[in-house]
């Protein structure tokens, strides 16, 4: 179902017809994107839940701005990547988009969410943080870095314990 954040933008459950325009979004985020054709084997899944994020264009067709993808396994989930477009970073678009999937994950019966994330990535680590993400470990030297040395990931996770709130107040 769709969920309207205003009169604009929308976030949707995204199925395999999204791949390539999650590749397209992905490639804009990260050093190591991942082809079409892997977006479309995850959207397939059903271990996997993606939620989208859409707005408008000037003609008016629904554009993808950002995404996030998680895998669930008995009761817990893992985010597999989050991404939001350049232009549309720094608005608060990914907490809308996060906390969306938080419930929808919740929903469908996990218990936790755990995901990477790099050390030094500080606009993901603050979106986490906001998120009550709490750190449960770290795996040094797991992220290649683009000069060839190496970057802590920190394993983060957030517990269900009642019904996902609005995300931890400032
Ligand atoms: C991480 C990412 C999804 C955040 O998207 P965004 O839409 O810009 O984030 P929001 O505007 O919703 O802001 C989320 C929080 O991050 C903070 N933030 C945003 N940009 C920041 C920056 N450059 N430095 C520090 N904090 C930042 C915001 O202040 C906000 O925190 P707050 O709610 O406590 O004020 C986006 O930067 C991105 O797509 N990055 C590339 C892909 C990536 O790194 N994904 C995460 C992999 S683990």
């Amino acid at each position: 179902m769709d969920s309207h954040l205003d009169d604009q933008l929308i976030i949707r459950r995204l199925d395999r017809m999204h791949a390539s325009a999650c590749a397209a979004l992905h490639a804009t985020g990260f050093l190591h994107p991942w082809a079409e054709a892997e977006f479309e084997s995850l959207l397939l899944a059903p271990e996997v839940c993606g939620g989208g994020l859409f707005l408008p264009d000037a003609m008016g067709q629904s554009v993808l701005i950002g995404f996030v993808l998680s895998r669930h396994a008995a009761d817990e989930a893992e985010i597999l990547t989050i991404v939001m477009a350049p232009s549309h970073r720094g608005r608060g678009h990914s907490n809308a988009l996060l906390q969306a999937h938080i419930e929808a994950v919740a929903h469908i019966g996990a218990t936790c969410l755990f995901l990477e994330v790099d050390v030094d990535n500080a606009p993901a680590r603050a979106l986490y943080g906001r998120h009550g993400f709490e750190k449960v470990g770290e795996r040094k030297g797991y992220y290649r870095r683009p000069d060839g040395s190496r970057s802590t990931a920190l394993v983060l996770r957030r517990n269900f314990v009642s019904a996902p709130d609005s995300g931890k107040s400032k």
